[in-house]
């Protein structure tokens, strides 16, 4: 059980308020889903243009406060305590601040910002503090820097990184920046590939901790292959945004390199969760049950997602699939399969779950969760297929046919979305009531 002094530490206030943004994020993901089926609903107050932004912001705010809540619980597993806990309270109200205005801003249509950033840019302004206070944090607990373990060097890296990117994608408010589109679009999606590539340092560096952890040794955490992976990683948040400049005429020959490493990165943390698996005893195995199930869910995603990016990295193929649901599926596949399901795996080990009636019900999700999520994913890319197909062969064909032929497979989307959304919003309710009732007995 988790000690009730524990439970006011700060960083199970991370992970509480990310949970509920979880339950925000599909909430809104299965009605942005319902106006794929039914178009125009809500087109007066609550479009499209609103619920989309509304939903992958959300659903951005999930992976980013989760993880410093993990990270910061981690490392004061690691460390015996954090620097300051003041510094992560003002951190977490100046993320509150800055997430609820950003999602009021989108309901009451204020937008002024870029493709995923659509609030008015005012309001990164929060937001850069809570990032600062948190680099901040993460550094001053670090005391010596002499033979650390690669998860300290993740999330080190991961939070200068990702602090750097931020500032990187507003760049286009000067506007040098702005004068050539070429460049203003190379940074833009660079900035994005970095985000992405440093909130995975943070997270996949969790997933290095955890594995020695549960396997109570430090065989992954100074091993050869993890610091591989650090280092395959930071060359990622350099260039890995060179895939989503395809379309762009810039040199292809950064464009291949970085697709190449952003696989092999990917290709690396799932041999080293898939050998991790195969070391443990039973024992360990059971007593980590949820964790070590969550872990394996996001290795299969690994998989899959690798597969799909091997797919997509091709050019002919990328040309096809630009802009169709294939891209969709693939970001999804990745923040749900991946980001979603390792987050869960630290948040069960952090809550300390392990009465066999929670465990039972939270593995029942995440079975339903996994064979849904399947289902949407390859609803969404056989959606993009035939998308791509009209894109390229057909242009002449009316618009309002193509996507008349694609309702099936958004009625498929949209069915096993909401399946995927109500495990989500059951699994959080579970643990708010374990933890609840945890609380409550040690009183
Ligand atoms: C943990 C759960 C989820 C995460 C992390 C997540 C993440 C995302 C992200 C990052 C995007 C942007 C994709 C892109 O622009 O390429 C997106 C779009 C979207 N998601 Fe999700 N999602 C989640 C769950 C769901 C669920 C359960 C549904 C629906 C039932 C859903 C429906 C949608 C829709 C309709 C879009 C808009 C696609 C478009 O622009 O055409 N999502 N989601």
């Amino acid at each position: 059980m988790v000690p009730l002094k524990d439970k006011k530490e700060v960083s199970f206030q991370f992970i509480n308020t990310g949970l509920i943004f979880l339950v925000v994020a599909v909430s809104f993901g299965v009605l942005g889903a319902l106006q794929y089926i039914i178009t125009g609903l809500f087109r007066d107050n609550f479009s499209f243009a609103k619920v989309r932004p509304l939903h992958v912001s959300s659903a951005v705010f999930w992976i980013l406060i989760t993880s410093c809540g993990v990270v910061l619980y981690y490392m004061k597993e690691v460390m015996n305590s954090i620097w300051s806990r003041s510094l992560a309270r003002w951190q977490l109200i100046f993320f509150l601040i800055a997430m609820i205005s950003i999602l009021c801003s989108y309901i009451l249509g204020i937008f002024g910002g870029r493709e995923y950033w659509e609030f008015p840019p005012v309001l990164a302004i929060p937001f850069l503090f809570a990032w600062i206070l948190f680099t901040i944090n993460v550094f001053k607990s670090v005391r010596i820097y002499r033979r650390q373990p690669v998860y300290i060097w993740m999330w080190l890296t991961g939070a200068v990184y990702f602090l750097f990117s931020f500032l990187e994608s507003y760049l286009w408010l000067i506007p040098n920046f702005r004068a050539n589109i070429v460049s203003d679009m190379t940074i833009q999606w660079k900035s994005y590939g970095s985000m992405v590539g440093g909130w995975n340092m943070l997270i996949y560096g969790s997933s290095i901790y955890l594995m020695d952890k549960i396997s109570g040794t430090k065989q992954y955490s100074y091993s050869k292959i993890a610091f591989l992976l650090y280092f395959l990683g930071l060359f990622n948040l350099m260039f890995n945004w060179g895939h989503h400049i395809y379309t762009l005429p810039t040199p292809k020959f950064i464009q291949y390199i970085s697709y190449l490493v952003s696989m092999t990165e990917l290709l690396i943390l799932g041999r080293i969760i898939y050998n991790w698996r195969a070391s443990l005893n039973t024992a360990t195995k059971y007593y980590n049950i949820l964790p070590f199930r969550f872990l394996f869910a996001a290795d299969i995603w690994i998989f899959l997602t690798l597969l799909l990016a091997i797919g997509m990295s091709i050019p002919s193929i990328n040309a096809y699939t630009h802009g169709t649901h294939i891209t969709v599926g693939h970001t999804m596949g990745a923040t749900i399969g991946i980001n979603t399901f390792l987050l869960l795996a630290y948040v069960t080990d952090i809550f300390k779950i392990h009465k066999p009636k929670a465990v039972r019900r939270i593995s029942t999700c995440l079975h339903i969760a996994l064979v849904s999520l399947f289902v949407f994913w390859i609803s969404l890319i056989i959606a993009g297929v035939i998308k791509a197909d009209w894109q390229m062969h057909h242009p002449d064909e009316a618009f309002s046919i193509m996507m008349y032929n694609l309702r099936p497979y958004f009625i498929t989307f949209f069915i096993s979305g909401t399946i995927l959304a109500t495990c989500f919003i059951i699994l959080v309710l579970f643990v708010f009531k374990y933890s609840y009732q945890t609380e409550n007995n040690n009183e």
